[in-house]
């Protein structure tokens, strides 16, 4: 079964983090967000990949993931001149897929269980689709599907009056008659082929469409919010270790990772789950956590930080207060004024700096 991921588009919903670099390349416990994605492909069982890309920065995909044999798969790119929706995109892999069964995967999706047992039944199994879906708080905002006696009767693209909170997530498992729907596809509303709509083709047609009900964790990291709860939810299921140094006085709780070379000082406070990568220095007195990632070479001084990233080559310093807040990399940050202790929270882009 060969892979599908789709890392295009503008990212416009999380700019300033998307000015310089395509969204699925935003870190989640440290690693870009798609190489998830590419983990639950290889788990579907796929061995060739295919990444749609398209829109800011898509010199980075390429960059990033080169032939894929760093991440032990076959990766080819193909290239969406505009979004045109998902159906598009999906359309453009027609000579890579050939005629077998394939996975998409959305780059902005992340699941915290693997996929295989939901793969591995679709390739035994004689649906034309198979989706995964799952219960939503806010189903206006997602594909949702309208459930019969275990049988999907309906599928349809952000409805007003949602007839279920069951959203269809980026995870679908279809094979090339998919195709011959999208052929007949108009633009929606938004100006995109929708994958829902040719979904709801296949069921018009008679086609077999069955699924499956993620009952775990599954993010559309549409906000920075988004992020910053995927982001704990990836925290929390990785192993501890510490290959760093500490001096005396430090506390650390809970699920923490820190890596080679990094110095936690004394009277550091670290509440897990937290991520701290190579070559950082954690000065005395920060307190870090729960819900933090810092990145590589990250300098980190006196702060109180939660619920947060901080992404690599960056100096945070002052006394305050910080929350729900995302620092792009080689960004510098210093206030040397003692500030209320009102939470503060930032969304900065690539290179800020901010002294006062
Ligand atoms: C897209 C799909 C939608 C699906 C969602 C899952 O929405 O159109 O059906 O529920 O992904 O992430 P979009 O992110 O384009 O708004």
């Amino acid at each position: 079964m060969k892979g599908i991921l789709l890392h295009g588009g503008h990212g416009t919903r999380l700019r300033p983090l998307t000015h310089t670099g395509p969204k699925q390349l935003l870190p989640i416990a440290n690693k870009p967000m798609s190489q998830y994605c590419i983990n639950s492909l290889k788990e579907a069982g796929a061995k060739e990949i295919g990444i749609i890309i398209g829109g800011i920065g898509a010199n980075k995909v390429r960059e990033y993931y080169g032939d894929g044999e760093k991440f032990g798969v076959k990766i080819s790119y193909i290239e969406q001149d505009e979004p045109r929706g998902i159906a598009h995109a999906i359309n453009l892999c027609k000579d890579f897929v050939g005629n077998e069964k394939f996975t998409v995967f959305l780059g902005d999706n992340i699941i915290q269980k693997s996929i295989e047992d939901f793969a591995r039944k679709f390739e035994n199994s004689d649906a034309e689709a198979s989706i995964l879906l799952c219960e939503v708080d806010d189903p206006s905002r997602f594909g949702i599907a309208d459930i019969k006696n275990e049988q999907i009767i309906k599928i349809m693209e952000k409805p007003k009056n949602p007839p279920t909170n069951l959203a269809v997530t980026g995870i679908y498992f279809l094979t090339p008659v998919i195709f011959e729907m999208i052929k007949n596809l108009k633009p929606s509303w938004r100006n995109e082929l929708e994958i829902t709509d040719a979904l709801q083709m296949l069921l018009e047609n008679k086609y077999k469409i069955t699924y499956d009900t993620i009952t775990d964790y599954w993010k559309d990291t549409g906000t920075p919010e988004d992020i910053i709860n995927a982001n704990g939810a990836i925290l929390e299921k990785m192993k501890p270790y510490f290959d760093g140094t500490k001096e005396e006085g430090v506390k650390i709780q809970g699920n923490v990772m820190i890596g080679k070379n990094s110095k936690i000082q004394k009277d550091v406070e670290i509440q897990g789950p937290v991520i701290i990568g190579e070559n950082c220095v954690i000065e005395s007195k920060t307190k870090i956590g729960p819900n933090i990632s810092i990145g590589n070479n990250t300098t980190i001084s006196e702060i109180d930080i939660a619920e947060s990233i901080i992404m690599s080559d960056c100096i945070v310093k002052g006394k305050l207060k910080m929350r729900n807040s995302i620092i792009s990399k080689n960004s510098t940050i210093i206030f040397t004024e003692q500030h209320n202790q009102n939470e503060k929270i930032f969304l900065l882009g690539e290179g800020t700096k901010i002294l006062f």
